[in-house]
């Protein structure tokens, strides 16, 4: 069971609209722990938390993300929408006493994915992306795929993405490309 403060912090720190947009993710991950025999409550939490770092209010997250002492890559830098990621998994493990590795990992790479992701890092990236408020073009593809094959569902969805940011003409974080990459080889592995 989850403790009732970590939601109540969670609303005040990122807001209602992004808090609720949690909520959903997190019974997602639920979802998808059940049907992937992830353990439910540690997929759960990952969800829930998966965008505690989206901050409200004027904050330089930049400057923060210096101040908890995180490297920030260059992309990480000019895409700012990125930086929510490694900062929560910091912001995490500080302030909501995440201790678990494959958590705050799964909150780490739930933007960009990477290389040989863990089944929970997949669970929380799908998720993020198919909880029920989103309405985007392949989303119901990707809904479908989830409950098959999560790694054809995370490379659809990986497609999409780049498709996506190629089209706006926006940077692409390597690690992605990484994530692709490794799915596409184990499937020659197969
Ligand atoms: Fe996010
Ligand atoms: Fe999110």
């Amino acid at each position: 069971m989850i403790e009732q403060w970590i939601f109540e912090k969670l609303k005040e720190d990122i807001g209602t609209e992004r808090y609720e947009h949690s909520i959903r993710v997190m019974k997602v991950c639920e979802e998808l722990a059940k049907h992937y025999h992830y353990p439910v409550e540690k997929a759960k939490l990952a969800g829930l938390l998966h965008d505690c770092g989206k901050l409200q209010g004027q904050i330089n997250l930049l400057k923060m993300a210096s101040d908890f002492g995180i490297i920030l890559d260059n992309i990480t830098k000019i895409n700012k929408e990125l930086i929510h990621s490694p900062l929560g998994a910091e912001i995490a493990r500080s302030k909501y006493n995440i201790e678990d590795d494959e958590i705050l990992k799964a909150i780490r790479y739930h933007t960009t994915g990477r290389e040989n992701m863990s089944l929970l890092e997949k669970i929380v990236y799908i998720a993020d992306l198919i909880e029920p408020a989103r309405n985007f073009e392949g989303v119901d593809k990707i809904r479908a795929l989830a409950h098959q094959n999560l790694d054809k569902a995370l490379l659809f969805a990986i497609d999409n993405t780049l498709a996506f940011l190629i089209e706006k003409g926006n940077i692409i974080h390597l690690d992605t490309i990484k994530a692709r990459n490794h799915i596409v080889i184990s499937k020659y592995m197969e």
